[in-house]
């Protein structure tokens, strides 16, 4: 099996200002800023990018934003493009979060649109995926994440296709303390891979990594990290404390 560098991404969703978005950073560029046997990304709100990337700067962890248009530049009141991440030293975009997909309408071909354009912009999108309650209740996980994957997928070329990460975040664990088992994420993480080999062939299926998001917390990390298809975490509560995701970094440490 290709060995998969693992990948401990913080999303810090809406919170923090930007004097303590550098607050929270330095403490974590202090513990773990220095190693290179887990890639770290951090994902702040869009007006603490740059004082946040300034903080990481001489440090081995990356800067990713959670959204961006697909759009390069024009009247589009609100967005921001990929051009503009580049320029602030992003090099990570959290594409389809579910919250986008419930909150603010976001469907698979528009995110599609901007997997690519993320992508055109050397920008590794991370790519979330995953089923409601009611999705998982009636039996249609497989096909829910096979759409949402297929959809999203529509147009990225095998030569890119490792560029892109994939988060499993099944949406009933996001936010709300209950954890999907290392059983029901290896099955899906598994299915990700399988789909990946029919999309893009086995060598390249093997190079992406799939973090697992949703209630992600040091005490459940090293079981779900030691599964053969989960190759990292993407976490939201738990990376706006130093302490809590400096230890699932720990975590992935532990079991490279
Ligand atoms: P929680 O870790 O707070 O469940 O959030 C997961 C998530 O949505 C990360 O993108």
């Amino acid at each position: 099996m290709t060995t998969r560098k693992k990948l401990i991404a913080g999303n810090w969703k809406m919170n923090k200002t930007s004097a303590d978005a550098v607050a929270l950073v330095s403490e974590i560029v202090a513990a773990v800023g220095k190693q290179s046997d887990v890639d770290v990304v951090l994902c702040p709100p869009f007006t603490s990018l740059e004082s946040v990337g300034r903080a990481l700067e001489g440090s081995t962890v990356k800067l990713g934003a959670q959204n961006m248009h697909h759009e390069s530049s024009g009247a589009f009141t609100g967005e921001i493009s990929a051009a503009m991440l580049r320029a602030l030293f992003a090099t990570h975009v959290i594409l389809g979060h579910s919250e986008r997909r419930t909150y603010f309408a976001e469907s698979d071909e528009l995110i599609n649109k901007k997997v690519l354009a993320a992508l055109k912009n050397q920008l590794r999108p991370i790519l979330c995926v995953g089923e409601t309650l009611a999705e998982r209740e009636a039996g249609s996980t497989l096909k829910v994440v096979q759409t949402q994957t297929e959809r999203c997928l529509e147009g990225v070329g095998r030569d890119l296709a490792p560029s892109v990460v994939f988060a499993y975040e099944p949406v009933w664990a996001i936010g709300t303390g209950k954890v999907a088992t290392t059983a029901q994420a290896q099955e899906v993480h598994g299915f990700i891979r399988g789909l990946l080999t029919k999309l893009f062939t086995d060598p390249v299926a093997q190079k992406v990594r799939i973090l697992y998001g949703g209630s992600m917390k040091p005490a459940n990390a090293p079981e779900l990290l030691a599964q053969k298809d989960i190759v990292g975490g993407l976490i939201g509560g738990a990376s706006l404390e130093a302490r809590s995701f400096v230890d699932l970094v720990n975590a992935a440490t532990a079991v490279v």
